[in-house]
């Protein structure tokens, strides 16, 4: 088995099964596994609570990640804002890089992770898809547990998100030089897995 830090760079839109892939890769090579959206989500949600975002993203704890609170869209949407903010990034940084070089591998996924903060990751991979795409999975998923659920409303905040993940100054969402795309709008979840798979496979020989 792998001994040494290897990284596994993950990026992509809202929705775009980039989640999945990591998981994926964690289980089957035994790495860490780090949603950093998660970290932009908990900031997001003290500062809709009234915290200062700043303060909340340079005291946060490991611990309050595991809170479902987190997964619902207005703490995307809170996250997405938080995350334009350079100090909040800036107070995050540390945390996501210490993770990533921990022994045994590390997979890690966001926006900017093989642009800025793991921009030597052994593999970078860009997951991607048509706004449409990644609604329809979300709406889907969402759907099973809220019926007042519409697609237009989940379409729109992807649509929301991208805007503002893509535009702002600091850190917008890149494809990094040298990853691998993967366009899930027509290719399947599992394909897309076996893609990435392959891709850490081969570079964990060499
Ligand atoms: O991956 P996610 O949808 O849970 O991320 C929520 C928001 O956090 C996303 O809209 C933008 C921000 N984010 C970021 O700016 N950088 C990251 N590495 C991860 C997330």
């Amino acid at each position: 088995t792998f001994t040494g830090p290897f990284t596994v760079a993950l990026d992509g839109p809202a929705a775009s099964g980039k989640g999945t892939i990591g998981r994926a890769l964690a289980a089957t090579f035994g790495f860490e596994y780090l949603d950093t959206g998660l970290l932009y989500r908990a900031v997001g949600a003290r500062m809709n609570e009234g915290m200062d975002p700043v303060e909340a993203a340079e005291t946060l704890e490991a611990g309050v990640l595991d809170d479902p609170a987190l997964r619902t869209s207005e703490a995307g949407q809170a996250a997405s804002k938080a995350a334009a903010l350079p100090a909040v990034r800036d107070a995050l940084r540390d945390f996501q890089t210490a993770f990533s070089r921990r022994l045994g591998g590390a997979v890690l996924d966001g926006r900017d992770i093989g642009t800025v903060i793991c921009p030597q990751a052994e593999v970078k991979i860009f997951v991607t898809a048509s706004a449409e795409a990644r609604a329809t999975r979300r709406y889907r998923e969402l759907a099973a547990r809220d019926p007042e659920i519409s697609y237009e409303t989940v379409l729109a905040d992807i649509e929301a998100r991208d805007e503002r993940d893509m535009n702002r100054s600091d850190a917008p969402l890149r494809q990094a030089e040298g990853a691998l795309r993967l366009d899930t709008t027509e290719m399947s979840i599992d394909d897309a897995v076996a893609a990435a798979t392959r891709a850490v496979a081969e570079r964990l020989k060499t």
